[in-house]
C-alpha cells in the first residue's frame, strides 16, 4: 500500500468519524429531547432576596405530585439546605445566586446545573428511590467552596 492510499483511508475514516458524531448530536439533540437546562429569566444578583419567588426559599407542592424548590445559592451555602420531598414526585428546581458562579449537583441522579449571577435556572426532576443525596456545589466559586453543599432527602 502506498503511503496516499493510507492518507485516503485515514482522511476518509476522519470523515467518517465526524459524520457519526454529529448525527448522534443531533439526534439526542432533536430526536430525543435533550437540551441544556432552561433559563427561566433574569433576576438582578443584589436583588434575589427581595424578588419573588427568591424572597421565601424552601420546598412547596404546587399541584398534584409536583413539587417547587426555589433555591439560592450564595457564597458559601444553600438556601434551603435541606430539601424533602417524596419519591416518584415531580421537581423542579427554580434556582439562583446573589453573587458568583456556583454549580448545584444532586450526587447519585442527573440533576446537575449552574447558577450564574443575573440567571434563573429552572431544572425538572423526579427522584424515584428514597433516599438521602448529598447536593454539592460543583463550581470552585472561593475559600469556602468546599462547605457549600446540602441534602436532598427523598421518602
Ligand atoms: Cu459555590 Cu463552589
Amino acid at each position: 500500500m502506498t503511503v496516499e492510499r493510507i492518507e485516503k483511508i485515514f482522511l476518509g475514516l476522519t470523515a467518517a468519524m465526524l459524520l457519526v458524531f454529529l448525527g448522534a448530536l443531533f439526534y439526542s439533540a432533536f430526536g430525543m429531547g435533550m437540551h441544556l437546562p432552561d433559563r427561566a429569566g433574569e433576576i438582578l444578583p443584589s436583588e434575589v432576596r427581595n424578588t419573588p419567588p427568591f424572597d421565601d426559599p424552601g420546598v412547596r407542592e404546587v399541584g398534584d405530585n409536583q413539587y417547587e424548590v426555589v433555591l439560592i445559592g450564595a457564597a458559601w451555602s444553600f438556601t434551603p439546605r435541606e430539601i424533602r420531598v417524596p419519591a416518584g414526585a415531580e421537581v423542579t428546581f427554580i434556582a439562583t445566586t446573589t453573587d458568583v458562579i456556583h454549580g448545584v449537583h444532586v450526587e447519585g441522579t442527573r440533576v446537575n446545573f449552574m447558577l450564574i449571577p443575573g440567571q434563573i435556572a429552572k431544572v425538572t426532576s423526579t427522584f424515584r428511590e428514597p433516599g438521602e443525596h448529598l447536593m454539592i456545589c460543583h463550581e470552585y466559586c472561593g475559600a469556602g467552596h468546599h462547605l457549600m453543599y446540602g441534602r436532598v432527602i427523598v421518602e
